[in-house]
């Protein structure tokens, strides 16, 4: 018998267009994944009512972050993907493990406090329970892989709590999950003036998503903070520096990022060539993958049905552990 391949799991909200530091950080990760793991990937909707409680654009939505993901590599013949609304297993196993979160801890999370002081004016129970519902996407299919970046490890030790404190009282039923990243350290793609990571909150000049097109993506990589150029020989780069320096080692070959490497060290680097060329290198990566997403998008039937399919699957899993949970529980 073939040897069951671990399961990985991963969850983005459909809260906006996708950009550089998705995919470096985690879309290029997943694509990856898909050929050596049963890997499953849903648009995280039910979550994006925490912050969005507008659902008029949610299809729309929707639809377009899953051509924007298998515009950037993911196979729906090799991983699912699904919406997590099509799958109402996982809204029972949120009710059992919300017995299980503890209003002390939920109220420590670091994400739970930055909403608060984010959106005072609406603090609502499903965003403190937040990271039970998440839990509950993981372990509906018993992940062990959650490929996820770094402001996520926190939500997934409280999925190994949940999970333990399950197993003890009713029964060994989930393994514990980790989060996960090829090669350890995590990509951080900052945004274009150095200050913080590229974000879907940030100022859209400031971040590079896949459906800029070519004249924008010039524009804002122009646009991009640098100075008068380093004053003493080898010296370490500032932040804004470094980050275009990471994107163009991301989408240039590699004589161009030493020779750029060379003349910052040797204090000759023009900031304007340099950007030139990462312009251009940038606007001929991403022009595929958003050509490719919107071709994608000019058939919303397909999308639908590439969804309902990665539903069937998903709900097979998860109604399986339902099923586990149910009976140790004793239902
Ligand atoms: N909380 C994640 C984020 O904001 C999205 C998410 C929801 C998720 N459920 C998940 C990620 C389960 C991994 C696993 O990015």
């Amino acid at each position: 018998m073939e040897k069951k391949k671990e399961i990985v799991l991963s969850g983005i909200r459909p809260t906006g267009f996708l950009h550089l530091g998705n995919y470096f950080g985690a879309l290029r990760n997943w694509a990856r994944m898909q050929y050596e793991y049963d890997c499953y990937f849903f648009i995280a909707d039910w979550h994006s009512l925490t912050t969005h409680a507008d659902t008029k654009d949610l299809k729309v939505n929707t639809r377009r972050l899953v051509s924007e993901l298998i515009a950037g590599g993911l196979d729906p013949e090799a991983c699912v993907i699904y919406s997590q609304s099509d799958i109402p297993e996982i809204a029972e196993l949120y009710l059992y493990l919300n017995m299980l979160a503890y209003r002390g801890e939920l109220e420590k999370t670091a994400t739970f406090k930055d909403k608060v002081r984010q959106q005072p004016e609406n603090v609502n129970a499903g965003l403190l329970t937040y990271p039970v519902l998440q839990a509950a996407d993981i372990l509906i299919h018993r992940a062990l892989k959650v490929p996820v970046g770094k402001d996520q490890e926190q939500h997934i030790e409280m999925t190994r709590n949940f999970a333990e404190r399950f197993n003890y009282r009713y029964g060994n039923v989930f393994p514990l999950p980790v989060a996960f990243s090829y090669g350890g350290e995590l990509l951080r793609i900052l945004n274009l003036d150095g200050t913080g990571k590229m974000s879907k909150s940030e100022n859209p000049m400031n971040t590079i998503y896949l459906n800029d097109d070519d004249a924008l993506i010039t524009k804002k990589i122009m646009k991009a903070k640098t100075d008068q150029g380093p004053a003493v020989e080898n010296m370490q780069k500032p932040d804004y520096i470094q980050g275009l320096f990471t994107l163009l080692r991301l989408v240039s070959e590699s004589d161009v990022v030493e020779k750029y490497e060379s003349d910052f060290n040797q204090c000759v680097i023009r900031y304007g060539d340099m950007k030139k060329q990462l312009a251009e290198d940038m606007v001929s990566f991403i022009r595929p993958l958003r050509e490719k997403a919107q071709n994608l998008q000019s058939d919303p039937a397909h999308i639908d049905e590439i969804l309902s399919e990665g539903a069937v699957k998903a709900r097979k899993s998860a109604a399986a552990t339902l099923l586990k949970v149910r009976e140790v529980m004793g239902f």
